[in-house]
């Protein structure tokens, strides 16, 4: 099977290269993992790890790129940079790719945690990237951190952000990188929303593909951008409640439970 053919491996390599363009990959920063739907059962495994398997997953096929890898080198050469691995219960095993005896990301577990949680809550969904979004990891310098308020902000500052972004941005305080429990909680707060800030350092987001995924950060980057132009401005006029309940109401659009405050009815 000629691997570089999948339509997924090329999608795959789109990514890493428009990631690594808007500048959010230096070094070796981020990570993408596509779950594959092709029958990979041939390949024969040329070695195994042992990670946990959350659930959903056993069986299934994951490319993802490899650990210490610059997400820039992965369209010039893909089987040096990422891997292919089949999921099983006590471990991931190597099919293809990762030529130089490399293991996968650092975060392979916070992909795992969210490829299960996501499969749970939209059959469709199948990719993961993590990014180091530079406006997204500045706001949270300068920005309270609790997903209700961040969200609000970032949707009241760019008129699309509640049509792509419903459910909400979460966000995880500073937690050490590339271990079970960050990727455990990135994953518990994947649930609710597709997209999670990792305070001081990045963001995970998922999707039905990666341009999918991407997009969602490529939304919530441009309103951070905009509000670290803005924030120490005097505010002349404002996306409020009433406006962003609007545009739900115009786009069929339902907003966050909670998040947004209703207008009381007049008596
Ligand atoms: P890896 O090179 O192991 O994927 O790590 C990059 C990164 O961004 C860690 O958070
Ligand atoms: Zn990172």
């Amino acid at each position: 099977m000629d691997i570089l053919k999948i339509p997924a491996i090329s999608e795959f390599c789109r990514t890493a290269e428009l990631i690594h363009s808007r500048g959010w990959a230096e070094r070796n920063g981020g990570n993408i993992s596509l779950l594959l739907d092709e029958d990979l059962g041939s390949l024969a495994p040329i070695r195994k790890l042992p990670v946990g398997c959350p659930g959903g997953l056993e069986g299934r096929y994951i490319a993802i790129t490899g650990s210490g890898k610059y997400l820039r080198n992965v369209p010039r050469d893909p089987e040096s940079n990422m891997g292919i691995f089949r999921i099983c219960r006590d471990g991931v095993e190597l099919l293809w790719g990762l030529k130089d005896g490399s293991g996968p990301s650092s975060e392979l577990a916070a992909h795992l945690n969210c490829h299960s949680v996501r499969l749970n809550v939209d059959p469709a969904h199948r990719a993961v990237i993590h990014t180091h979004a530079t406006n997204l990891v500045a706001m949270t310098f300068v920005h309270p951190l609790n997903d209700r308020d961040f969200t609000r902000t970032l949707w009241s500052l760019l008129t699309e952000c509640i049509m792509f972004l419903p459910d909400g941005v979460a966000v995880l305080p500073w937690m050490p990188c590339g271990t079970e429990e960050t990727g455990r909680a990135t994953a518990e707060k994947m649930k609710e929303s597709r997209i999670v800030v990792w305070a001081h350092h990045g963001v995970f987001s998922s999707g039905t593909s990666a341009e999918d995924a991407l997009g969602l950060i490529e939304v919530a980057e441009k309103a951070a951008e905009i509000f670290l132009k803005i924030s120490h401005l005097p505010i002349l006029s404002k996306i409020d409640d009433s406006r962003l309940l609007d545009i739900c109401k115009v786009m069929n659009i339902v907003p966050r439970n909670g998040y947004l405050s209703i207008p009381e009815s007049p008596e």
